[in-house]
Parts: structure tokens; sequence; C-alpha cells
């Protein structure tokens, strides 16, 4: 196992270290190489993202794992840019895969929703869609200003997460996959999306598909998330339904996430960011990134140890050994240490 790791910026660092720690104690032999990335070092020199680093990320490594990317002394966020999504773009990490789980019923939002009820996945896109930065300023700054920002959805982008959320489904035995799309009022892209969605629904019989709209997707994930298992959708509204999906399984210091391309290496990642209003203060929830930790085994070929990782943070979450965002007392280490423990006696057992 040949791990290259970025902190990147703010609490990235420090939930990171933390993810480290466990990684050492469950694969001790893993090989990691960090990487000087982020803020600190655009400052002090200008550079961003290293074509040569990401050449060796591809060609060196199994996967990545990346804290976080964003500084209020950066304001262009240029560096975040060049970093997260040039690694998305240029390493074609396609599946943007965030579980949405609970794994502590006190800690969900909703009324009367156990955890059999929030238990879904949501295949976002993650090369195209809005993201591309395809688009232009005209008159910038004059009260005729024009700015266009285009979506691009290709059938090739299309089709490939739609089918990889219909393959997971059939993979791990999930009966439903949903697309949420705005095809109503996007009529050229999101219709790609609809008839692509239909071609390949046809080819899985045994899995039940269905459309909603994103608007009503949001509604229903509040209402009733128990009518979810497998949630494919595009880029922009992936990353916000995951935003509400990571509130439903008791908060963002909870929610993980892979970068995948499945036949490349891929980068694993807290859904958070670096969170500048708590930086320095040790009081950053390190579990997020610990479950991303778990998720990048499983894409290794060791899902045994994402089950440890899962059951561990189940159980510190239910002893309320938490962070003060969760109404807890402890830091971000010793959550980690209470994690650690765990998995010792888990071992031994
Ligand atoms: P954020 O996720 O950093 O913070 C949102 C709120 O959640 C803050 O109140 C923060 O204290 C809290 N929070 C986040 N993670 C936490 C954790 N592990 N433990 C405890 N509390 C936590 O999002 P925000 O404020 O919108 O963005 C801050 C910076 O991070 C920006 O520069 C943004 O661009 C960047 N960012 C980077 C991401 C990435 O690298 N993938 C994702 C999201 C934001
Ligand atoms: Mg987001």
């Amino acid at each position: 196992m040949k791990i290259a790791v970025v902190g990147g910026d703010g609490i990235g660092v420090e939930v990171i270290n933390e993810g480290l720690r466990v990684m050492k104690h469950l694969t001790p032999e893993a090989q990691i190489e960090k990487f000087d990335l982020g803020a600190d070092r655009y400052l002090r020199d200008g550079t961003t993202m290293p074509s040569e680093i990401m050449e060796r990320w591809r060609n060196e490594f199994d996967a990545i794992y990346l804290g976080a990317l964003g500084d209020p002394r950066v304001p262009s966020n240029v560096h975040a840019k060049d970093i997260l999504l040039g690694a998305r773009f240029q390493l074609d990490l396609f599946i943007n895969l965030r579980p949405i789980t609970l794994l502590d019923e006190r800690r969900c939002p909703l009324k009367n929703k156990d955890c059999d009820d929030v238990n879904f996945i949501v295949f976002r896109e993650n090369t195209e869609g809005l993201y591309t930065g395809i688009g232009g300023q005209f008159k910038r700054g004059t009260p005729d200003e024009v700015a266009i920002e285009q979506e691009m959805n290709t059938r090739k982008g299309v089709e490939r997460i739609i089918r990889a959320a219909f393959t997971y489904a059939d993979k791990h035995g999930r009966k439903k996959v949903c697309m949420a799309d705005k095809a109503n009022a996007m009529r050229h892209g999101h219709d790609l999306w609809q008839r692509v969605f239909k071609i390949v629904a046809a080819e899985y019989p045994n899995i039940e598909a269905s459309h909603l709209y994103v608007d009503v997707l949001s509604m229903e994930m509040v209402r009733c998330p128990e009518r979810f298992e497998v949630i494919v959708t595009n880029n922009l509204f992936g990353d916000i339904v995951t935003d509400l999906g990571a509130i439903l399984q008791g908060g963002i210091g909870l929610a993980g996430s892979g970068n995948i391309n499945p036949n490349g290496v891929s980068l694993f990642e807290p859904v958070h960011g670096s969170a500048p209003d708590i930086v320095g203060k040790g009081i950053a929830n390190p579990l997020a990134a610990i479950l991303s930790l778990g998720m990048m085994y499983t894409h290794l070929g060791r899902p045994e140890l994402e089950k440890k990782i899962f059951k561990a943070v189940q159980d510190t979450l239910l002893a309320d050994q938490v962070t003060p965002e969760l109404g807890g007392t402890l830091s971000t280490t010793e959550v980690t240490d209470a994690i650690l423990v765990r998995l010792s006696s888990d071992v031994s057992t």
C-alpha cells in the first residue's frame, strides 16, 4: 500500500494527522509519502500543483489521502482549484462517492428516524457539469456586466456515472437507484441524463430505477430518507444534496468521501472543508477523515478494515466520546485515542 498524503489547509492537516495514526495502527506496512501542498506552500513560493507530482500520483501510488483546501489568505482559492479540482479532472476521478449512513440515531436531526432509515449512498458526477470553468465575463464590473457559467454534460460522462451507480447497487445487494436532475427547467443537458438513465436502467431489470427532480429529492431526503438506497446525480446537485445528507447522518464532521477512478489511482477525503473558524484549537472532529480512510481500505481490497473502523466510530459516538460540535468535550487527538483503544481491543477478540 503506497499512499500519497496531503493535509492541505486549516483543520485538513489536523484531521489527516489523526487518520494517519489510525493507518499506522491498522496497516503499519503502508508506505506514506507526505506532499507539502496547500495555502502555506502557495504563499511561500507560488506553487499550487506541480505537474510532476500529479504524474507521480498517477503512476506510483495506490491512493491519495487528502484533508481540505481553502484558506482566507488566498481569496482566489487558486491553489485549491489546481490541487483538488486538478486531481479530479486530470486523474479522471469521475465518481464522487458519498455514503450517508447514520451511525447513532440520537445524532439525526429528523424525528423518529433510526439508523436503518438513513442509509444510502450518493454517486456524484465529479468531472464535468458546472465545475469545468467553461464560461466567461463580459463588461466586468459595469452595470451591463454579463457572467456566463456553462454546464457541460457529455454522453460518456453521464453514462459512466449512472453505470457506476447501477453496478454498485448490483454488487452490494441494493435494490433501488434514484437519479436526480432538473430536466423540467434544464432542457438540454438534463434531457441527456434522462435518456441515458433509461438506457442503462434497462440493463438492470432487478434494480428499481426511479427519477426525481432535485428539488423534490431534497424534500424527500428529509421527509422519507428510508426510500433511498443509491442516488446518482450531477456535480453541483451532488455537492449540495450530500451536505444535506451529512447533516442527516449527524454532521459534517462525520461525512467521508471517495473520489474514484475505477481504473486508476483514487483520492479519499472528508467532505468538510478547512474550517478556518476552529483551526488550531484542537477541536476538529477527526471522524470524517477516519471514515474516509475506511473507504480507502475497502477500495484497496481491505473491506474488513473499513468494517473495523466503522464499528469503532459507531461505538465512540454511542459513548459520547466526541468533539464539541457534537456536544462532547474531547479534543481531536482524544477522539482518535478512543478509536485506537477500540481498534486494539477489536483486534484481540
Ligand atoms: P467547512 O466545512 O470548512 O466548515 C463549515 C462549518 O463546519 C464550520 O463552522 C466548521 O467549523 C464546521 N466544521 C467543518 N468540519 C468540521 C470538523 N471536522 N469538526 C468540527 N467542525 C467542523 O466549510 P466552509 O466554512 O464553507 O469552508 C471553509 C474553507 O474550506 C473554504 O476555503 C472552502 O473553500 C474550503 N472547503 C474545502 C473543501 C475541500 O477541500 N474538499 C470542501 C468544503 C470547503
Ligand atoms: Mg460541498
